[in-house]
């Protein structure tokens, strides 16, 4: 038996329960892992909440992400052996000391990667590769709006996309988000709670707009965050932490300018295992490289995890959380 976190019904952080739990011995193509630290992520409370369904229904192990060593193999496993430190992204069963997961899902750790920083990263910062490499290709001369610049997925997209030559814009919930994410490749901010943010967009453009507008808040910045684009530009919709945008005519995107709007995920971009590592590796040559830097700002013990949502649900974060078991 060892220590997870389960939900064994559907609620507000308060149905997260810090229990034993039975690991199985890795089936054909799987491994086990120790983990040293999970991840914490705004969709691990769209699961809890039940806004996602639990693919393997109540109870659920919570949680996506995690890194550690490797203390068993199964069949048919050949590339990834006992002793291995790993990380990886995958399906529920993070919140745990130890768990099982597809090999295939596994990404080997650089010795310079620590495994804190991985399971602040792997989710986040892959998610981040994609949405600014694939997504939209964002470049020297790019103007870009990120919402919630001082979160998770915001420090590192603001890091990356400053070093790819990009302007970024980027909207925060307190005077203290907008200093961090300053420090992390902002080059302007808007504190959207209190200033008119596409107001502010017109005025650091100059009028001319952002190329894309990256918005993980959903509801509470749809439709204004179109008016932030410029026209033949991209709306990247890319989670909801204020709540699902509702349902919207389609015509609304030609009244703003011919716009693109899609509304992707990394299971999507990184389904292939090239893909998979194309996306790891290119984040571990931007940490290892100093370009980017992970900013673990909330550590927990894996039985407060129920502190780690509130706090993320609260706004009270910055950059990564992570659980330590
Ligand atoms: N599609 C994908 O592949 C993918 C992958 C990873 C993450 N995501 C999405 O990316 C977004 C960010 O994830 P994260 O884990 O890095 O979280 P996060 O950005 O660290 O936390 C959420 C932030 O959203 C802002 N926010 C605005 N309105 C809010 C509200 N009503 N309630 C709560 N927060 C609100 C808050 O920042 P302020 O106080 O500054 O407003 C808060 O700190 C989420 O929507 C997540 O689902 C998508």
């Amino acid at each position: 038996m060892v220590a997870a976190v389960r939900v064994h019904k559907a609620g507000g952080p308060e149905v997260l329960t810090f229990e034993e739990v039975e690991v199985p011995a890795p089936g054909p193509g799987q491994i086990r892992i120790k983990q040293k630290a999970c991840g914490v992520n705004y969709i691990d409370t769209y699961f809890r909440q039940g806004m996602y369904p639990s693919p393997v229904g109540l109870p659920f192990v919570v949680g996506n992400e995690g890194a550690g060593d490797v203390v068993a193999v199964g069949p048919g496993v050949t590339d990834i052996k006992v002793g291995d430190r790993v990380a990886y992204v995958t399906g529920l069963g993070g919140y745990a000391a130890e768990r099982v997961l597809p090999a295939d899902r596994a990404v080997k750790l650089p010795d310079g990667i620590s495994y804190e920083q991985a399971a602040g990263m792997m989710l986040k910062g892959m998610t981040v590769q994609y949405l600014i490499n694939r997504t939209f290709k964002v470049g020297k001369g790019t103007t870009v709006l990120m919402h919630a610049a001082a979160g998770g997925v915001g420090l590192i997209l603001c890091q990356w996309a400053n070093h790819l030559g990009a302007t970024v814009i980027g909207t925060v919930g307190s005077k203290e988000k907008a200093d961090l994410a300053k420090k992390n490749g902002c080059h302007h901010t808007i504190l959207y709670r209190d200033e008119d943010f596409v107001a502010k967009v017109k005025e650091f453009t100059g009028g001319s707009l952002c190329d894309v507008v990256y918005d993980g808040i959903g509801k509470q910045t749809f439709p204004a965050s179109l008016d932030c684009i410029r026209p033949l530009g991209t709306f990247v919709s890319f989670g909801s932490s204020s709540g699902p945008i509702e349902a919207f005519n389609i015509n609304i995107l030609q009244q703003k300018g011919s716009l693109f709007a899609t509304r992707p995920t990394l299971n999507n971009y990184a389904a292939k295992r090239e893909d998979l590592l194309k996306t790891a590796n290119d984040l571990f040559d931007k940490v290892g490289s100093g370009a980017v830097k992970i900013p673990i700002n909330q550590k927990y013990p894996l039985k407060d995890a129920q502190r780690a949502h509130r706090e993320l649900e609260g706004r009270a974060t910055t950059g990564s959380s992570i659980l330590i078991p």
